[in-house]
């Protein structure tokens, strides 16, 4: 007999939650939501309406699978999941919330939730996620797999934000890796957020006492990155008059952040492989083997896989640092977010600046999220900071929005390889235009000429405004 257990405060959602349960046991539309037998599987539903019943009923019932409310009065959802755990290990436990936020979703997922969900409730991909968890139990149970979580902490201190699909991903992404020591690669374009995914994987997990410490690997010439690295002995080399300690020591058990790994020499490369697989070091002109215990987590903004195909980078080195991969699209790929994000900006600009800018017009919010964001999360950042310079109440006008500066004409012809510099200048001018809404006095601010040059270029290109 499978048992599921429905834990929420609210009648209507309970209801909800039996119909899609039953739908998804007995596998077709139509099932019954109080729990007969249906198609050959005979299951049962429990239901309380808090989490101290709930409790009570995990103690008593030992359900199969676990559906909670996260936050209810008294005992919240992660009590519940908590003590689910400590109960059966193996019991897949789902938490659904209004408010997804990052904190509870890492949190959860460390203590082993099976899944988050966040209402509106997605029927379908609910009801596959209620099958999927009854066959992981199920093959739980059968002893052929098992998992597990460590305990949560304190909050985190760097904050991620975004209620995009793709951001919860990555907040669960960094609860699976934030309890153990694997190696990570962080992935993605300038400005969108790697560093800080990092020192989230840091803070919210096993390391978060110890230290972080980050190394840019393009940022020094090869036998000085080396010795940061791995420090060196007096007399190494000129200039090494006493002994220095390497980051990787630094660390200690905490995190060595590797940023723009690509960018490091094949030598290097070697070296640094090597002390993957012994797990060990030693100083530049050292010869004492000294341990790493610190938890590596690389970074790039370029795409590692083609570095290695253009044979610019060792894979057996790319494969050991992407044991598990975390890729953070652009944000151009999830505009979702970035109303919050502009929220979350404004309310930090505004405290470090002194002001008061807390009103976002309908139009201004359009525009930016209409805008490609190419310098994406830092590029807002920057655009906000400005934007709150130039206003004068507290309304953030759109004449304090100024786009496309860090859109220069390299950002441009980098992303658009073939096209001449004419054709370049076209489509900068267009786009400028259109985010002014043809505002030309602004759009010579912005791109820096008279107003008599942007008629003229307007002449010669042909540009006409297309709504
Ligand atoms: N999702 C997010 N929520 C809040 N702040 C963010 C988010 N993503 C990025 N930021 C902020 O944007 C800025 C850039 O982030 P970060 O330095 O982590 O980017 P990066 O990917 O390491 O960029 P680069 O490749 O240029 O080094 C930082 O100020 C960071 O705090
Ligand atoms: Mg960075």
């Amino acid at each position: 007999m499978t048992k599921v257990l429905i834990i929420d405060d609210d009648e209507s959602i309970r209801i909800i939650l039996t119909r899609l349960v039953g739908e998804s046991v007995s596998g077709n539309n139509g099932g019954a939501p109080d729990g007969d037998l249906t198609a050959g599987h005979e299951y049962r539903l429990l239901e309380a309406e808090n989490g101290a019943e709930g409790i009570r009923i995990i103690e008593q019932e030992h359900p199969d699978l676990i559906i909670s409310d996260l936050l209810m009065p008294g005992t919240g959802g992660l009590d519940v999941l908590r003590r689910a755990k400590e109960i059966d290990d193996r019991v897949p436990v789902i938490i659904v919330t209004a408010f997804d936020e990052m904190s509870s979703t890492i949190q959860a997922i460390q203590l082993g939730a099976f899944d988050f969900v966040s209402k509106p409730i997605d029927h379908e991909g609910f009801k596959t996620l209620v099958a999927r968890a009854l066959e992981m139990k199920r093959l739980n149970d059968s002893g052929l797999t098992s998992t597990s979580g460590e305990s949560g902490g304190n909050q985190p201190d760097p904050v991620l934000v975004g209620n995009s699909r793709e951001m919860k991903d990555i907040f669960k992404q960094i609860g699976m890796v934030s309890g153990n020591r694997v190696t990570v690669l962080v992935q993605g374009e300038s400005g969108t957020g790697k560093e800080i995914v990092a020192r989230i994987i840091h803070s919210s997990g096993v390391t978060r006492d110890e230290p972080f410490v980050a190394v840019n690997c393009s940022a020094l010439t090869e036998t000085l990155l080396e010795s940061e690295l791995f420090g060196h002995v007096k007399g190494a080399f000129t200039g090494a008059i006493r002994d220095k300690k390497g980051k990787f020591e630094l660390a200690g058990a905490g995190t060595i952040f590797l940023d723009e790994v690509s960018e490091m020499s094949p030598e290097l490369q070697v070296k640094l492989l090597r002390v993957i697989q012994e797990k060990q070091f030693e100083k530049v002109g050292g010869e004492l083997p000294i341990p790493v215990d610190a938890r590596i987590i690389a970074a790039t903004n370029k795409d590692l896989a083609r570095i290695v195909e253009m044979g610019k980078f060792r894979e057996d080195l790319f494969f050991r640092l992407k044991v598990f991969s975390i890729d953070i699209p652009p944000l151009r790929a999830r505009k979702g977010d970035i109303p919050q994000l502009v929220v979350y900006f404004l309310a930090r600009i505004n405290t470090r600046l002194h002001k008061n800018v807390n009103i976002v017009p309908y139009e201004v919010m359009d525009m930016l999220q209409s805008y490609d964001w190419i310098g994406n999360v830092r590029e807002l950042e920057n655009v906000l900071t400005q934007g709150v310079l130039l206003a004068r109440g507290n309304v953030l006008e759109r004449g304090c929005i100024v786009l496309g500066q860090d859109r220069s004409v390299r950002g441009v012809s980098a992303a658009n390889k073939d096209l001449t510099l004419a054709e370049v200048e076209l489509e900068y001018i267009r786009k400028v235009l259109r985010q002014v809404n043809w505002n030309k006095s602004e759009a010579t601010k912005i791109l820096g000429i008279s107003k008599s040059t942007l008629y003229s270029k307007i002449q010669e290109y042909r540009i006409e405004k297309d709504e």
